[in-house]
């Protein structure tokens, strides 16, 4: 699924306010929160779907030793290029959830795979897999954190479309961000989000389309696979009403 993500990396940013670029974002969902203010803020944390790079910038600026991962080039390079922007010393790896385990010899005290990242695992088995491998990185009692939409309450309301952010004017470039779902009848089966970003260049709208294929699980089945991985539950601020919840595991 991550070479979905080969084409939005060029504007993935757009969909985000100023404030969640410079403040992070999954990262200050309240049971992540509570985790990260917890442990020492010299902790070695791996941000293991670290997109363009924006939490684990914030979490290298609060003192952590952060390295990001992700499975996709073109995020895993938007993510560099943040980093030397920003001056910060952040090793970025290519590689799955999966395979991350082979392809860094260390061990942290926090593996996160946040934003809403895990739906890319595409069924049971294929999270179960993903989340072993998350297991298997972190130190003895180290803690790997899922976040993720509360899909039983957005399929419930059927929201089919969100504008992310007004109009979004950065470096001379005016952007609106709209995605739009399709959701079929089961939550277990694919849905599609469609993200469009519309410039405005010039007077003239230019739209840029991509879709996103993902596959929803509900709580239970999260758990169920946590558990299966070998990972148990010490945090959760999953509330029905709520649109989006974290799960704070250790391994058994
Ligand atoms: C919704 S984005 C979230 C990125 C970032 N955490 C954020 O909050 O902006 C999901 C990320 O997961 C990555 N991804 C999807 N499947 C993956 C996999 N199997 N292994 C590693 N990364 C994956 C994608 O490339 C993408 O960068």
């Amino acid at each position: 699924m991550a070479g979905a993500y080969e084409m939005l990396a060029a504007d993935y940013d757009w969909m985000f306010g100023d404030d969640e670029l410079a403040n992070g974002r999954a990262i200050n969902r309240p049971a992540t929160a509570r985790l990260l203010q917890r442990i020492s803020s010299t902790s070695a944390v791996l941000d293991a779907a670290c997109g363009t790079g924006v939490d684990a910038a914030v979490l290298a600026r609060r003192g952590f030793t952060v390295r990001a991962a992700d499975g996709s080039q073109a995020m895993a390079d938007g993510a560099v290029a943040r980093f030397r922007r920003e001056r910060l010393a952040i090793p970025v790896l290519c590689s799955s959830w999966a395979d991350l385990p082979a392809a860094t010899g260390e061990r942290f005290d926090v593996v996160l795979c946040v934003g809403n990242s895990l739906v890319h695992a595409a069924g049971r088995d294929a999270m179960v897999q993903a989340l072993t491998g998350l297991r298997r990185l972190v130190r003895p009692g180290g803690h790997v954190v899922i976040d993720s939409r509360n899909w039983e309450k957005l399929h419930a309301e059927r929201q089919i479309v969100q504008v992310a952010n007004r109009v979004v004017t950065r470096a001379g470039r005016r952007c609106c961000a709209l995605y739009a779902w399709e959701i079929p009848d089961r939550l277990e089966d694919e849905h599609i989000a469609h993200l469009v970003f519309i410039f405005d260049k010039d007077g003239q709208t230019e739209p840029h389309e991509y879709q996103i294929t993902f596959r929803p699980f509900t709580i239970s089945e999260l758990r169920a696979r946590l558990e299966l991985a070998g990972l148990r539950e010490v945090d959760t601020d999953f509330n029905a009403s709520v649109d989006r919840y974290a799960v704070v595991t250790v391994a058994t």
